[in-house]
């Protein structure tokens, strides 16, 4: 596979020499007779610094279909506004999300656990190659692969994403995950909001953080295959199907702004305190979607990865905390150092607006006990989608047996702290 690097650069690339036009996007006559097709991840009018969009030389148009019908597999799939059940201030976590039983594909494996207006928050559980394409009209989506590799056949080209990688899929663009192991698990954030981008760097400077090197997008690839291929799209919050004649992974070439790409997370340059304290984990975002109010984000995509703690006289883990936005976290490997136990790779936790989290007892006992020397965090991998809004889980992820009954507890066996006595006016 090859892979043209930079995030949301303009990338020109083609498939078969000579069928991208030069100088024109919709010449009257295109190369080889491909059909020329602008995808828009923008309105057409917005900035220039933000507007997003490619052409796509292709053999046939996408508008040569036949009319959608409702799908009714992915019974587990849902969409804004999450009212299924009301939304709750309590503390939730799951365990690993267990895989299917039956044979499944990408599409019918897909959970969706809660989200809000800006969000919706899915994991996927995987146990057959899809032999059929699938898109969201309603949004981006950033998959984070937990468990087993996706190979990601795209429209725009296609991506090998491993454990410990992302990739990001723009809105409308089709796409196909085979399971070169077998099966796979990991998490899906669905963006409703602006498109994700990377955060700005203020005094960190010119580099740091998620470098836009690092993300890779496919060069074109196509097949050429007159046969049936079922089409599946997300819209409206409702999923809809039908049939093409054709496979619709038909692009030639492309050019523009707006693709899919993925990214390594080792690659993430960690950056955190030298002296005292814990920084905000904000410190720690990949791609952010902003919202209208400035630095309030639809959606951030944060990572703790394997890093040195170097603190003095610091409390290292998070301390307590009670956030105006709402976390829902994930694990890829290893163990969070927050917890000590229950949080488990393919797991996940949610902390809503307002609700008070932090270290479990024995997270806590051990911190307040460390030898602060310096120390190497290995091995380990956790996120964080944290939005502004809510998030409003859904009734299944309210009712399944994963979802740990008994999260409250880990907070308490807190002995009260201790005054002087007799200090006290
Ligand atoms: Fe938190």
């Amino acid at each position: 596979m090859t892979y043209l690097p930079g995030f949301a650069n303009h990338h020109a690339t083609e498939a078969v020499a000579g069928a991208l036009p030069i100088g024109r996007n919709s010449p009257q006559n295109t190369p080889f007779g491909l059909y020329a097709e602008q995808l828009s991840g923008t309105a057409f009018t917005a900035p220039r610094a933000e507007n997003r969009r490619s052409w796509l030389y292709r053999l046939r148009p996408t508008a040569n279909h036949p009319p959608f019908t409702p799908y009714t597999g992915a019974k587990h799939l849902r969409s804004a506004p999450f009212d299924e059940v009301p939304p709750s201030p309590n503390r939730m976590r799951w365990d690993p999300l267990p895989l299917p039983t039956e044979p499944t594909d990408w599409i019918d494996g897909l959970v969706s656990y809660g989200g809000n207006e800006g969000v919706g928050i899915h994991l996927y559980a995987a146990t057959k190659d899809m032999d059929r394409a699938f898109f969201s009209a309603d949004g981006e989506l950033l998959i984070v692969s937990e468990y087993g590799r996706l190979l990601i056949d795209t429209e725009l080209g296609r991506l090998d994403v491993p454990p410990l990688h992302v990739a990001l899929i723009p809105r409308g663009v089709r796409f196909r995950i085979a399971l070169p192991d077998g099966e796979a698990r990991g998490y899906v954030l669905e963006n409703y909001g602006a498109l994700f981008r990377l955060p700005d760097l203020g005094p960190i400077g010119a580099n740091g953080l998620a470098n836009p090197r690092d993300f890779e997008t496919p060069a074109a690839w196509f097949e050429d295959r007159d046969e049936p291929c079922e089409v599946v799209q997300k819209f409206g919050g409702g999923l809809w199907t039908t049939t093409l004649d054709h496979s619709p992974f038909d692009v030639v070439a492309w050019h523009g702004n707006l693709a899919p790409c993925r990214y390594d997370l080792a690659r993430f340059n960690t950056i955190n305190t030298v002296s005292f304290d814990h920084p905000d984990p904000s410190i720690f975002t990949v791609l952010t979607a902003p919202s209208d109010t400035p630095g309030t984000a639809n959606c951030d995509f944060v990572i703790f990865p394997p890093r040195w703690m170097v603190a003095d006289d610091t409390f290292r883990p998070p301390w307590f905390h009670r956030n105006v936005m709402s976390e829902f976290m994930g694990l890829i490997q290893g163990q969070y150092d927050a917890k000590e136990g229950g949080f488990a790779p393919g797991g996940a936790s949610l902390h809503n607006q307002m609700n008070g989290h932090g270290p479990d007892q024995a997270s806590y006992e051990k911190a307040v006990a460390a030898d602060l020397k310096p120390h190497r965090i290995e091995g380990t991998m956790a996120f964080m989608f944290e939005t502004r809004l809510p998030v409003r889980p859904t009734r299944w992820a309210t009712e399944t047996p994963t979802m740990q009954l008994d999260y409250d507890e880990v907070w308490s066996g807190f002995a009260k702290a201790r005054l002087p006595q007799g200090d006290q006016e």
